[in-house]
């Protein structure tokens, strides 16, 4: 297998990225937009358009294009629904006061997007190029940008195995997609906090799997633990390492974070746990304002004693789609640990405020991680 196929679609991917001109088919049929932003939940409405790109085997990725939003026709056989060959991002775009359109950080899902490609034996997509097609895109259907506090356009790229076989083998034909969600806070306390349930019997993944990337097997492998903590009224699950059961690995849909006796901890990135790219914008800020931040094994031990001990200042998870979300309440076996007093703690706060501010254009960007999309 080549990296890109042969040098043609290489040189024809090149091309692109350089002359940036993906064809273009717009909707004849534009749908309604959602009027009241504060209704929109999350991942329930889609806009008027997708982008596709065909890998095949000898040609690489090629035909690059933008056409209404709509049903994809497969084959029965296809291998993604059968073995789970697929692989996703999500990233968001925003309107800044100034009516610009701008994504955050998009450099890093597509290169995310790679190391997920690299692990499920997909080929891997040209970053520049790729982060360019979400650009035209979004400028396309930026007016379905919502606008109202913790709104945004959610970005789902994701790759698909297409080839009709059920063998378990890798595609020799994939397809690349991106589609557009108007939506609102994830879960819908907001930045209330959440309430987590600490999950002892189910695991969502081990070193030498595939907990490092995002694809649909994490999710799925969720769902059942996902189940009983919603019936028991959590919100989501707290997951611990597959092997032991004592380490904190992270939070249903974030990466999450502690804050004992002034410093803060997140679980090392050790290869059963995604890196997430608010995980990882959450920490250069904190070290900007001055907090230690560890990257290291925490076991669920050390937390419940910080809680005995009155150390455990706050509790927080970090992802794309929920941005920040105290966590107020832990549930540890028959234990109910309650964390800054089921509030948003302050260093929660103020990372919620100051990201959302940068990703909304409302602040000044010192880092330089958002991007005009025109
Ligand atoms: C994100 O935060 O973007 C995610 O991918 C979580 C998703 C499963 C809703």
């Amino acid at each position: 297998r080549t990296i890109m196929g042969n040098s043609k679609a290489y040189i024809f991917i090149r091309k692109c990225s350089i002359m940036a001109s993906i064809p273009v088919q717009k909707t004849m049929a534009p749908k309604a937009k959602p009027t009241d932003s504060t209704k929109l939940g999350f991942g329930n409405f889609f806009t008027d358009h997708m982008f596709l790109m065909n890998y095949d085997e000898g040609e690489g990725w090629h035909n690059p294009r933008i056409v209404p939003y709509g049903n994809l026709s497969l084959d029965p056989a296809a291998m993604c629904l059968h073995y789970g060959q697929e692989v996703f991002e999500g990233m968001k775009a925003y309107r800044t006061p100034e009516g610009k359109v701008v994504l955050f950080r998009p450099d890093k899902n597509m290169a995310r997007l790679n190391l997920s490609n690299d692990r499920l034996c997909i080929p891997p997509i040209d970053e520049a190029f790729a982060v360019e097609a979400v650009k035209q895109l979004v400028a396309l259907d930026q007016d379905w940008i919502p606008s109202g506090e913790g709104t945004a356009l959610y970005i789902r790229p994701f790759i698909i195995a297409v080839d009709p076989h059920v063998g378990v083998h890798p595609a020799h034909h994939l397809l690349f997609i991106v589609i557009l969600s108007p939506v609102g806070a994830y879960y819908p306390e907001g930045i209330n906090p959440v309430r987590i349930y600490v999950e002892r019997k189910y695991v969502r993944a081990v070193r030498g799997g595939m907990g490092f990337v995002k694809t649909a097997g994490n999710y799925a492998a969720s769902l059942k633990a996902q189940d009983v903590a919603e019936a028991e009224g959590y919100t989501q699950v707290l997951w611990l390492d597959g092997v032991e059961r004592k380490y904190i690995e992270e939070v249903g849909t974030m990466n999450v974070f502690f804050k004992i006796g002034g410093e803060i901890i997140t679980p090392e990135l050790q290869g059963s746990i995604l890196g997430g790219i608010t995980r990882m914008s959450c920490i250069e800020l904190l070290r900007s304002w001055g907090y230690t931040v560890t990257e290291r094994r925490l076991a669920l031990d050390e937390v419940v004693a910080a809680a005995k001990n009155g150390t455990l200042d706050e509790a927080f998870g970090t992802g794309t789609a929920a941005v920040i979300s105290p966590i107020g309440e832990l549930k540890v076996d028959d234990d109910k640990i309650v964390i800054n007093h089921g509030e948003i703690g302050e260093v929660a706060q103020r990372l919620y405020t100051t990201l959302t501010d940068i990703q909304n254009g409302r602040a000044a960007d010192p880092f330089g991680w958002v991007v005009p999309v025109e």
